[in-house]
């Protein structure tokens, strides 16, 4: 039998790094999937764009990991993705969760959803060393989700409204940017908890603003959470040239989505429309700025399995 699946990666409304310090967080899964395609064989192999390896924790880390925390027979196991890597879109939950999926399934181990997104986070911090539950939750769920760490996720509305994705191509280490944060959460707690509170109740009142579909103050809110992610020290000069061609291309809000340092920014948008402002027109003032611009949508799809015998 040979096992497909995928799942979404994802951007984040409001909440990266103040979630790390248990703060409340808004994600959303997009249409950009990472898809797992496993069969049994004679000895495991996994194949993606770095190569194909056995079990290797260098090129291949985190499904490495799945395989042998699952103790599953040898497998093949090939990873298609939609989704840059190293962007801050999710590529590595969605890579976590799309292969757990497949051998969920390739080897009826009768994981639930909710024990699929639990292996998928203890993966996520074992590679890492720290990791929120947002990437490999949104993920799993799909749809747009309300993240309280150690509370159960919930689901929102989903965002209906246009969503350009800005990449620097400048490539971050969430675990280095994540270690930056912490040193500096050492240096003045009492200022990173004051902005950690800000950007968790930038969650707070996001939420109804988001199940009223009032994306120009939700875009409000994001930027001021861009302001306050330059200001615990994630910021970089190409992001914020990202940020200010999609605001100055009529963009309801724009800030860096993920762990920052380059990546990407991510910037919600109405549908195109004649008199500018539309999706088309913040793409091409991030590509004219220098980035890759990509437009997409939010997904209420998370994991998705389709067997072939
Ligand atoms: C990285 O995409 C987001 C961070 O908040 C880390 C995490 O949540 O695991 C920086």
């Amino acid at each position: 039998m040979t096992t497909t699946c995928s799942a979404p990666g994802k951007i984040y409304l409001f909440g990266e790094h103040a979630v790390v310090y248990g703060k409340r967080a808004i994600a959303s899964a997009i249409n950009l999937r990472t898809t797992a395609t496993v069969s049994e064989s004679d000895q495991t192999t996994i194949s993606s764009i770095l190569g194909t390896t056995g079990i290797d924790y260098m090129v291949h880390p985190y499904i490495s990991r799945c395989i042998e925390s699952l103790a599953v027979p040898a497998v093949s196991i090939r990873i298609d993705s939609e989704i840059p890597v190293g962007s801050g879109l999710g590529s590595s939950a969605a890579a976590v969760i799309a292969t757990l999926g497949a051998l969920n399934a390739e080897f009826r181990l009768m994981m639930d959803s909710a024990t699929l997104a639990e292996v998928g986070h203890r993966i996520e911090r074992d590679v890492q060393g720290a990791a929120s539950p947002t990437d490999t939750a949104v993920s799993t769920m799909g749809g747009t989700m309300l993240i309280q760490p150690g509370v159960a996720s919930s689901r929102l509305r989903l965002i209906e409204c246009d969503i350009v994705i800005g990449d620097t191509e400048e490539f971050s280490s969430t675990k280095e940017l994540v270690g930056n944060v912490r040193i500096l959460h050492e240096d003045y707690p009492g200022v990173m908890d004051s902005i950690f509170d800000i950007i968790d109740n930038l969650s707070e009142i996001g939420v109804p603003l988001i199940k009223g579909r009032d994306y120009r103050s939700v875009g409000e809110l994001m930027n001021i959470d861009h302001g306050l992610l330059d200001a615990i020290g994630v910021g970089s000069a190409k992001l914020s040239r990202l940020v200010c061609a999609a605001r100055d291309a009529g963009a309801y809000g724009a800030k860096i989505t993920g762990a920052g340092g380059g990546g990407c920014i991510v910037a919600l948008v109405r549908g195109s429309s004649a008199d500018g402002g539309g999706a088309d027109a913040v793409a091409s003032a991030i590509n004219d700025a220098g980035g890759r611009a990509i437009i997409t949508k939010a997904s209420e799809d998370g994991v998705v399995v389709r067997e072939t015998f």
